[in-house]
């Protein structure tokens, strides 16, 4: 990461690239497969180039650029021959324009091989083996193009891949981005909304607001994987609610919510309140299939990292409907409160938490590694044959964020968020 960090700064300077900070973040991370998924002129296209720019310059190499059709990829293609034919000064001793109709190459004299090509002809995607491959507008590219002809391209020389993308419905591009969000060695995912581009006129991003419905809103600024049916948690931005290596403030009371299961996870949240009010989730404990006396002596353990550090432990919510595991957690030393289960009040109020506030943070913040809550945020959505005007969320991917909304109903009631005398 340091050298890539380094080589990087340099390389940008040199080609007049001043990536925003949402770039930075795709930019800084080294993983071999990155997912980078966002609202229209994000600068998903620019970043995607910039990233492979070291691999072409590099000398032999060999790379794809891959989109649904030849006039998808050329954006990418046009900023990669630009910058090393004007800006590097790098020789060209082969240029092939395709573009609408057909695949584009170029080759450096250094050895160096881009091709555009088109998904729609995967057959015809040579047996070749690459280096670094970017799939640019991926969503629109069948799975099985990705599958069965381009993914074993990479394997031979430990190839790297982008994925640059607006999102588009809950399709396999979502499953990788989900890899990525999740702990994964390889892979890492980014997702940003088109206002994310400090270069984009608010002027223009609140006319598509105002004349789009909110789903094709959502999809193609806000960057979010949605459906028809709407995503339930239409504010959630990972690139402004998900940070790595949160702290509770000193002297607060962790709070726990803990939605209980034994088929389904049992997932319990640790969260404690900053001085704005503002909920901070630092840590999940999400696991199935164990028995009530594992999930508390993991509980207990987390709880002992926090009082380590000084905090105390407050009260911990728990589902209303769980009487059964409530009393063997409590049995096991994990005392639990029923918690207020209003469905929807629970969910607006969450939702409330996420809006941006005027000063740009927003009124509830995740540590990165609450991987399922993440994930569930991004999954969750209403149900789709429910009736017209009716809200009802899909009983699925909701554990982690019924837990949650057990801590925001119940701390919205209390005003003694810190412990009295408490200062930070
Ligand atoms: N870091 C940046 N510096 C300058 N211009 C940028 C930057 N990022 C994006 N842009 C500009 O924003 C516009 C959209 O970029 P593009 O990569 O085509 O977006 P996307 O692929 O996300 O739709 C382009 O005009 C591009 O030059
Ligand atoms: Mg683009």
């Amino acid at each position: 990461m340091e050298a890539t960090g380094m080589m990087f700064t340099e390389l940008f300077e040199a080609i007049g690239y001043a990536p925003h900070i949402g770039q930075v973040r795709f930019h800084a991370s080294d993983k071999r497969f990155k997912v980078l998924i966002a609202g229209a002129r994000f600068g998903k296209s620019l970043a995607a180039a910039k990233d492979v720019l070291p691999d072409l310059i590099a000398g032999r190499s060999t790379g794809w650029l891959v989109g649904p059709t030849y006039a998808l990829a050329q954006p990418e293609f046009l900023y990669l021959t630009t910058d090393i034919r004007d800006r590097l000064g790098v020789e060209i001793i082969e240029h092939k324009a395709g573009g609408r109709d057909g695949y584009s190459r170029v080759l450096t004299s250094w050895g160096g091989e881009l091709l555009c090509l088109s998904a729609t002809q995967p057959e015809g995607l040579l047996g070749q083996e690459i280096d670094w491959l970017i799939l640019c507008e991926a969503a629109h590219i069948p799975r099985e193009a990705f599958e069965r002809f381009l993914r074993a391209r990479l394997s031979t020389r430990n190839g790297r891949l982008v994925i640059a993308t607006t999102p588009r419905g809950f399709n396999w591009v979502q499953e990788l981005y989900l890899l990525g969000m999740g702990d994964h060695a390889e892979w890492a995912a980014f997702r940003h909304a088109t206002w994310d581009n400090p270069m984009i006129a608010a002027g223009e991003i609140e006319a598509a607001r105002a004349t789009l419905p909110p789903e094709t809103f959502d999809e193609q600024y806000g960057g979010a994987f949605t459906t028809s049916a709407g995503a339930v948690y239409r504010e959630f931005e990972p690139a402004l609610h998900v940070a790595p290596d949160l702290q509770a403030p000193e002297g607060a009371i962790i709070y726990r919510g803990i939605d209980p299961g034994y088929t389904n996870p049992t997932c319990c949240l640790w969260a404690a309140v900053d001085h704005d009010g503002r909920l901070m989730v630092l840590r999940e404990h999400y696991a199935a299939e164990l028995t009530a006396d594992l999930h508390a002596a993991a509980i207990r353990a987390i709880d002992t990292e926090f009082t380590d550090r000084g905090h105390k432990i407050g009260p911990a919510w728990i589902d209303p409907s769980s009487r059964g595991f409530q009393s063997e957690l409590a049995r096991e030393g994990v005392a639990t409160t029923k918690a207020a289960n209003h469905v929807l009040a629970g969910i607006d109020v969450v939702r409330m938490l996420l809006r941006r506030r005027d000063d740009g943070t927003s009124g509830i913040c995740i540590d990165a590694g609450c991987h399922n809550l993440v994930r569930e945020f991004e999954q969750y959505r209403w149900h789709e044959s429910a009736r017209p005007g009716e809200r009802v969320p899909r009983k699925q991917d909701d554990h982690a964020l019924d837990a949650l909304r057990y801590l925001c109903l119940e701390l919205r009631k209390r005003v003694d968020w810190k412990e009295q005398g408490a200062s930070w």
